[in-house]
C-alpha cells in the first residue's frame, strides 16, 4: 500500500517544501538567520537533554494495574484498596542508583521499585528499592553515602577507597551491604527480583485506628540472579539487558506480576521491639509480623515513548492517597522534600501536569497556577483564591476519618545523631549470614563478591573490611582476607594516591 506522504512543517506549523534545504548565499555561500526551520530545529537540538536523575538515572518502565485479591479493609480505608477485584492503573519505574543514565544494567547496586498508582483519590507513589533495608538511618548522611558511591572528585572513576572507607566509618550500613554483596546485589532482571517498602508506613482503616506497616510486593516469576563474573560479563555485551527483557517480555504477552504483602505492627509491639520502628536499617522478622496478601501488581503495557512517559515521570513518597501517611523515619520524612524538590529541578514546577505524573482523580486548588509550562488552562477566569465573592467555593467534607490517636513526641530541639548500643546492628546481618548457609554456594559467593570489590582498595582499607565482616562472622571475614590477598598481595601501608591541592 502506498504510504500517504506527510507534510513537514516548523514548530509553527508552517509547511516546509524540502526540510533538507538550508538557506544560504548561493549554493556554498554563508547561512541565513532568517531561516527558522534551521534555527527551530538546532536550538531544539541543542535543548533537548533535561538533567538526569541524581540518583537511580538509568531506567526502564511499563504501565500494568493493580488488584485487590483479599479484604484488607480493617487495616486500610483507602478507596482502591477498599473492594476484591479493584482494578487500579498503575505505572512503574524500575533502576539502578550510582550509574549514568547509560550506564549497565547488571551493575551491583540496589534496584529502584517505584510504583503510581492512579487512584481515585489521586496519585499514590510506593517508591520502593528491591532490598528491604537501607544504609543509612540518618538522612544527612544521604549525600556523603552517594557520593562514595559515584565517581571520584579527582579521577573521575569510580573508587573502592571511597566505597568502603564510608561502610567502615558507618556500620549501620552493614546489613545492607551484606544484601548488596550477596547475589541479590545483582538481579537477573527487574522481573526476577521483589520490592519492598523499606520504611515503616502508617496505615489506618475508615475508624481511625492505626498500624506500622511494611509493604512487600514478591515475585511471581521467582527470584533469579547473576554472579559476580556472569555480571560483569553481561555488563560489557549487553548494558541494557534488563531493559530489553522488560520491554521484550511485555511485548511478547508474558506479562511479570508480583504479589502484594503487607506487615503490620501496632504501637505496643514496637515499643517491645529491640530496635527501633523507625529504623530503616532493620527487616521486621516474618515470624513474629508474619506477611499478609492483599493484591497483585501485573505489567503488561509498554510506555510508547520512553523520553515522555518514564524519563518525565516524577515519583514522590509524599504523593500519597487517604489513610496511608509517612511515619516519623527520619529518611523517610526527608525523602518527603526531597522528591518533589528535584522534580522542579529537573521537570519544573509544573511537573504534576506532565501527562505520566497527572492525577486521574480530579484536582481543584485554583492557588497552584501560573509558573513555567502551565499547560492545563490555569483555571480560566476562575478567581485565583479560594474566594466568597465570586463562584463561591463550597468546602466538601473528604470524609477521611484521621488516624483518632496519634503518636505523641516530646522532648529539647537539640541536634541528635542516631547511634545505637551494642551490636545490635550486627545481628540482622548475622541472620542474614545463616540464611545464606541453607542456599548453597552463597555463603562463599558472598565472600567472593566483597574479595573482588575491595581488592582494588589500600591496605588500611582493607584491614578495616576484614574487621567489620568479623563483627558478623570470623569465617566471613577470613574468607574475604584470603581472597583479597591472593588477588592482590601487596602489604605495605599505603598512602593516599590522590594529589590533593590545598584547599
Ligand atoms: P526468615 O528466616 O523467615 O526468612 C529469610 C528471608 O530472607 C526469606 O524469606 C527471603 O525473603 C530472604 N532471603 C532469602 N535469601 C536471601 C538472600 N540471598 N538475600 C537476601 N534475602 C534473602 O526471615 P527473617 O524475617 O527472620 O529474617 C532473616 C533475615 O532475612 C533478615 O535478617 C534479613 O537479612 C533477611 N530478609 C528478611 C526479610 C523480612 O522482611 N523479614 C525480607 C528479606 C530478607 P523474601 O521472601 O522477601 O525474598
Ligand atoms: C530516586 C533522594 C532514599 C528509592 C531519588 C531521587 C532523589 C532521591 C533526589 C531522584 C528523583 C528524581 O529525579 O525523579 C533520596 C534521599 C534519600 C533517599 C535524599 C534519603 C535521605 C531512598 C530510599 C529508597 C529510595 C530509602 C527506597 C526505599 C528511590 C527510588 C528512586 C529514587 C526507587 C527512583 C524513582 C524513579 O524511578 O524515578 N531518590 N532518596 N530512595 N529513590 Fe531515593
Amino acid at each position: 500500500m502506498a504510504k500517504k506522504p506527510v507534510t513537514v512543517t516548523t514548530s509553527q506549523g508552517y509547511p516546509i517544501p524540502n526540510p533538507f534545504e538550508t538557506q544560504r548565499i548561493g549554493e556554498h555561500g554563508p547561512l541565513l538567520l532568517q531561516d527558522f526551520n534551521l534555527i527551530d530545529s538546532l536550538a531544539h537540538f541543542d535543548r533537548e537533554r533535561i538533567p538526569e536523575r541524581v540518583v537511580h538515572a538509568k531506567g526502564s518502565g511499563a504501565y500494568g494495574y493493580f488488584e485487590v485479591t483479599d479484604d484488607i479493609t480493617d487495616v486500610v480505608g483507602s478507596a482502591f484498596l477498599n473492594t476484591i477485584g479493584k482494578k487500579t492503573k498503575a505505572l512503574v519505574r524500575f533502576s539502578t542508583v550510582g550509574g549514568e543514565l547509560g550506564s549497565a544494567d547488571a551493575a551491583r547496586d540496589p534496584r529502584g521499585f517505584a510504583i503510581k498508582l492512579y487512584t481515585e483519590e489521586g496519585n499514590l507513589d510506593w517508591v520502593y528499592n528491591n532490598t528491604p533495608v537501607f544504609f543509612i538511618r540518618d538522612p544527612i548522611k544521604f549525600p556523603h553515602f552517594i557520593h562514595t558511591q559515584k565517581r571520584n572528585p579527582q579521577t573521575h572513576l569510580k573508587d573502592p577507597n571511597m566505597f568502603w572507607d564510608y561502610i567502615i566509618q558507618n556500620q549501620e550500613a552493614i546489613h545492607q551491604f551484606m544484601i548488596l554483596f550477596s547475589d541479590r546485589g545483582t538481579p537477573a532482571t527487574y522481573r526476577h527480583m521483589n520490592g519492598y517498602s523499606g520504611h515503616t508506613y502508617k496505615w489506618s482503616n475508615e475508624k481511625g485506628e492505626w498500624k506500622y506497616v511494611q509493604i512487600h510486593l514478591i515475585s511471581d516469576q521467582g527470584i533469579k540472579t547473576l554472579n559476580n563474573e556472569e555480571a560483569v560479563e553481561l555488563s560489557g555485551k549487553n548494558p541494557d539487558h534488563a531493559q530489553e527483557d522488560l520491554f521484550n517480555s511485555i511485548e511478547k504477552g508474558d506479562a511479570p506480576s508480583w504479589t502484594a504483602y503487607v506487615q503490620t505492627m501496632t504501637e505496643e509491639e514496637a515499643e517491645k521491639l529491640p530496635f527501633s520502628v523507625y529504623d530503616l536499617t532493620k527487616v521486621w522478622p516474618h515470624k513474629q509480623f508474619p506477611l499478609r496478601r492483599f493484591g497483585k501488581l501485573v505489567l503488561n503495557e509498554n510506555p510508547s515513548n520512553y523520553f515522555a512517559e518514564i524519563e518525565q515521570a516524577a515519583f514522590s513518597p509524599s504523593h500519597t492517597v487517604p489513610y496511608q501517611e509517612a511515619s516519623a523515619d527520619p529518611v523517610l520524612q526527608s525523602r518527603l522534600f526531597s522528591y518533589p524538590d528535584t522534580h522542579r529541578h529537573r521537570l519544573g514546577v509544573n511537573y504534576a501536569q506532565i501527562p505520566v505524573n497527572c492525577p486521574y482523580a480530579k484536582t481543584f486548588n485554583p492557588v497552584i497556577r501560573d509558573g513555567a509550562m502551565t499547560v492545563n488552562g490555569n483555571y480560566g477566569s476562575a478567581p485565583n483564591y479560594l474566594s466568597t465573592l465570586e463562584n463561591p467555593v463550597e468546602f466538601k467534607q473528604t470524609g477521611v476519618n484521621y488516624q483518632a490517636k496519634q503518636e505523641y513526641y516530646q522532648g529539647p530541639a537539640l541536634p541528635f545523631h542516631w547511634k545505637v548500643e551494642g551490636d545490635i546492628d550486627y545481628v540482622q546481618a548475622r541472620a542474614l549470614y545463616k540464611v545464606l548457609g541453607k542456599q548453597p554456594g552463597q555463603q562463599k559467593a558472598l565472600a567472593h563478591n566483597i574479595a573482588v570489590h575491595v581488592a582494588n582498595a589500600l591496605p588500611q582499607i582493607r584491614q578495616g573490611v576484614y574487621k567489620l565482616f568479623a563483627k558478623v562472622d570470623q569465617k566471613l571475614s577470613n574468607d574475604i582476607r584470603g581472597e583479597v590477598e591472593q588477588i592482590n598481595p601487596k602489604q605495605t601501608a599505603g598512602k593516599c594516591p590522590y594529589n590533593h591541592q590545598k584547599l
